[in-house]
């Protein structure tokens, strides 16, 4: 008897069919993610759909207030996928789901065909773009640069500039400040003992210690001291052990570049959305930069601290460190204006300066699929 039902169309294989949402997925996993962290996974649905898993650390990260710091990641991640399509001729359609819990968002990407679309120029930008935590020339911005990375971030968000010697010094002093309560916060000795992976130039999955930006004897020092919180105590107890790290982490790689930026929000920023939206500002504005041959080290702790000074949220077992963190409040307000309390989402110093010789890799797109 024959059968009025259509044989089955031969499907090709999986691999073949999803070949370049893969090739997006591969470049997007290239986004920055604070210490590396990737709090990301992948699925892909159907050759036009890709899903983004993504979660926070708050529970156990000290820097990741409110999940905040997490979801500027995803932001970063969203973003670099959008621009990635664009290699493709695709356009992406991104939706937050709106019944995932703030700790674990989802995020879909549809991507669709557009004769229209060009190619966008960050594309290349993608897998150059790294943290370079060494000093930078001093050299001011250029007026173009300056206005490109301007327009770059789009409505809703805006760049506040801290430029000039005077100006930097305050900038580097608020550093200074902030990197002592990074140094002395119990909670936040155990994010770098876990994050810092030592005696390595690269890392898939973690901040190679060579791209702190110090030098090899401060690395061993730092490697013998962090090897217990005790140690770390009594080398910042008795032997300077904050202020050497600090010098050169912090106080002069501050001194040592163009300027400082913040990004302000047009509107608050504090809900899922807008940290994404946030996000997605960041990393236009960072791949802008590497397109103009600029190189940028994120600086939120002063942000983090100034949060949680602002909410009046004890963060750590050390009773002085709220008190503390108002400090860092304050100056964060004096040197860069009270707006950056209220509406900045992210901050930095930028400047032109080489390539970083050590950096932080990725997941393979194999480990990030399987979840
Ligand atoms: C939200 C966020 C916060 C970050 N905060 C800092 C920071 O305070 N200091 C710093 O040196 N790098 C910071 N980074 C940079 C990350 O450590 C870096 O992007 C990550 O290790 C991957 O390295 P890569 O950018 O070189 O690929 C931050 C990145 C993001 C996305």
């Amino acid at each position: 008897m024959l059968s009025n039902q259509l044989p089955p169309t031969p499907q090709p294989p999986p691999d073949q069919t999803t070949q370049v949402v893969r090739e997006i997925l591969q470049l997007a996993r290239w986004a920055p993610s604070g210490d590396n962290t990737q709090p990301w996974h992948f699925s892909i649905v159907s050759p036009m759909h890709a899903v983004i898993h993504a979660y926070d650390t708050r529970e156990h990260c000290v820097y990741d207030i409110d999940g905040q710091p997490s979801q500027i990641s995803l932001g970063c991640l969203v973003e670099t996928a959008v621009v990635a399509a664009t290699a493709h001729g695709l356009r992406t359609n991104v939706v937050l789901r709106q019944d995932a819990p703030d700790t674990h968002p989802v995020v879909d990407l549809h991507f669709e065909h557009d004769a229209n679309l060009r190619r966008d120029p960050l594309v290349d930008a993608i897998e150059r773009r790294s943290v370079q935590r060494r000093p930078y020339e001093t050299t001011p911005l250029k007026a173009t640069d300056k206005a490109e990375l301007e327009a770059c971030v789009g409505p809703g968000h805006r760049v506040h500039w801290l430029e000039g010697r005077a100006s930097r010094r305050s900038a580097a002093l608020l550093m200074f400040q902030s990197a002592r309560l990074r140094m002395v916060t119990p909670e936040a000795y155990r994010v770098h003992s876990e994050v810092i992976e030592w005696n390595a130039r690269y890392s898939a999955d973690k901040v190679p210690d060579q791209s702190l930006g110090v030098s090899a004897a401060m690395l061993s020092l730092m490697r013998f001291a962090m090897q217990s919180w005790g140690r770390v105590q009594f080398f910042n107890r008795f032997l300077a052990g904050t202020w050497l790290p600090r010098l050169q982490m912090d106080l002069l790689p501050a001194l040592a570049c163009a300027g400082h930026f913040v990004l302000l929000a047009d509107e608050p920023a504090d809900t899922l959305e807008g940290q994404i939206r946030a996000g997605r500002a960041v990393q236009r504005f960072w791949l802008t930069a590497t397109h103009l041959g600029l190189m940028l080290q994120p600086e939120l702790t002063p942000l983090i601290f100034a949060r949680y000074a602002t909410k009046n949220r004890p963060f750590s077992i050390r009773h002085k460190a709220l008190e503390e963190a108002r400090g860092v409040a304050v100056k964060l307000a004096r040197v860069f204006g009270p707006q950056a309390l209220e509406q900045g989402v992210f901050m930095g110093r930028i400047g032109y300066a080489p390539a970083p010789s050590a950096r932080s890799l990725r997941r393979d797109l194999a480990q990030l699929l399987a979840g």
